[in-house]
């Protein structure tokens, strides 16, 4: 049942006196309707499947060719979003969503941005928006604390890990032609290579393609049998390449990998990257969240030691879509890569300030810091420390279920709020068994009332529960629990 249910089909734009823009009291109106439009949205998420049951194309069928000429009104343009594009859209804020990361927004989070396009700053160095510079500043140095990172670290906050990653990487090179310059060499970039864990997100390989040493120069190394990187093979692979001639620069560690949410032995990896003088790179993007949970910290040992760290807030901080922070204890190497300053961005207060642009590719960013500032204002650390506390109690009541059930098994450890699981049909074949998950994770999807993704891991097919949703309840994962096994059992059946 849509949320707009009484609009005539095409009433007229009577809301552009203006020729510039909508009216004050037009964006009023529009703007209220734009809210209740929300907030009814946010109560009733189940009035829409969660995943929409469409084809490739089919929105674009709907999408005229040309961009529209002439105006048309709010209210008609609010009524062709639900009607056209909305069943199109992915619910991500669903409490049925624990795809991919689940990676749900909260309402204040949807409020800060409503006023980050309102302001409009564009952060290019201190003086173009001194609020959003020190905003990004302050509320950064709060979550360091809060998740026990060194107090002395620089800080900044980018689109996404992969961006940050990016960074860390082209800080890392800087840092190897550093040293190799003071040892009387040069680093010789086409030989360039670094280190990760098999299990890796592909972001840490596209760093090396976007450096132009191509993506072998990305080694993956092996994992145990929890899927943490050995370091074992870590110390044989660069002693391998040293012998070669290749340039090691990096490690990039992972506590919380994609698929299954490993946990590398960072502690290891820091001894390893100090005696090769290599930069170490911890990629916390999901996990990073859990670092405010005292008992969670065992698993964040040694990122003290590391040269970057990386967290997104708008995986499992309830931030909305985009919001990485991104730490560094040597930004000097980043700065040398990368700052260049025109003369138009000079200003007087230059020398005084931190301006972002030059630890960055991109010159201009948003104002993200606000919906940071905004969400812990609106929620309090204690009470986003508890929902993450919340996730990962309810993953391990989903773990042990999984456990305690004959015709399930368990593929990967829970350290966090993912659970990596398989259904095993009595008697089946390894292929059988993953052809099995595979239908039974498109049954479970095809149901709308939740959305779950899937992992190979040592090339078996396991369906991944990702919990993280501010909205997602006891309730809702022993409902999935059922759903998963009626529809598991059926399949059995059917065959
Ligand atoms: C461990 C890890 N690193 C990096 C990324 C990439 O995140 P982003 O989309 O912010 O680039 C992901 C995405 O899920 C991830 O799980």
């Amino acid at each position: 049942m849509p949320i707009l249910s009484d609009l005539s089909e095409s009433s007229p734009p009577d809301d552009l006196h203006d020729p510039r823009d909508l009216d004050p009291e037009a964006f009023r109106r529009a703007g209220y309707a734009v809210t209740d439009w929300i907030v009814e949205y946010l109560a009733h998420p189940e009035r829409w499947p969660v995943q929409p049951d469409v084809a490739p194309g089919a929105l674009l069928e709907k999408l005229p060719a040309e961009a529209p000429a002439q105006p048309s009104s709010q209210e008609d343009i609010l009524a062709d979003f639900e009607r056209t594009i909305l069943p199109h859209a992915m619910h991500w804020n669903h409490p049925g969503f624990m795809g991919y990361f689940s990676a749900g927004g909260s309402c204040p989070g949807i409020l800060a941005e409503t006023l980050i396009a309102a302001l409009n700053n564009i952060g290019l160095l201190w003086s173009s928006s001194p609020a959003l510079a020190e905003l990004e500043e302050r509320t950064l140095q709060w979550l360091g604390k809060l998740l026990g990172l060194p107090a002395s670290w620089f800080a900044m906050i980018h689109g996404t890990a992969s961006a940050a990653s990016l960074h860390a990487m082209i800080a890392a090179r800087e840092f190897a032609a550093a040293r190799a310059e003071q040892a009387g060499a040069s680093l010789d970039l086409n030989r360039l290579v670094i280190y990760t864990s098999e299990q890796a997100h592909s972001s840490v390989e596209k760093t090396t393609a976007a450096l132009g040493t191509g993506r072998e120069a990305c080694r993956k190394i092996a994992v145990d049998e929890r899927y943490a990187m050995k370091p074992a093979a870590l110390r044989e692979a660069i002693a391998s390449d040293c012998r070669q001639g290749f340039a090691p620069v990096a490690i990039v560690a992972t506590v919380g990998t994609t698929g299954c949410t490993a946990v590398d032995p960072v502690p290891a990896l820091a001894d390893i990257a100090a005696e090769h003088g290599l930069w170490l790179h911890v990629d916390a993007a999901y996990a990073g969240a859990a670092a405010m949970l005292p008992e969670m910290r065992p698993y964040f040992a040694g990122c003290e030691r590391a040269d970057s760290f990386v967290v997104n807030p708008h995986k499992w901080m309830f931030v909305p879509m985009d919001l990485t922070a991104f730490y560094t204890a040597r930004p000097e190497y980043l700065r040398k890569a990368l700052s260049l300053v025109p003369e138009y961005l000079r200003s007087r207060e230059y020398d005084r300030t931190v301006n972002y642009m030059e630890y960055a590719v991109p010159l201009g960013r948003r104002f993200r810091a606000l919906k940071l500032w905004y969400v812990f204002r609106s929620l309090g650390a204690e009470r986003i420390a508890a929902a993450v506390r919340e996730h990962i109690r309810l993953a391990r009541w989903l773990a042990d279920q999984a456990d305690a059930s004959p015709g399930f098994e368990r593929m990967a450890p829970t350290h966090f709020s993912l659970v990596c699981l398989r259904f095993r049909p009595p008697g089946a074949s390894e292929e059988e068994t993953d052809a099995a998950n595979e239908r039974l994770l498109y049954a479970i999807n095809a149901t709308g009332e939740f959305f779950l993704s899937h992992v190979r891991l040592r090339g078996r097919y396991a369906i991944r529960v990702a919990i993280g949703n501010l909205r997602t309840t006891e309730a809702h994962v022993r409902r999935l629990w059922e759903r998963m096994q009626e529809l598991a059992h059926a399949d059995a059946n059917g065959r």
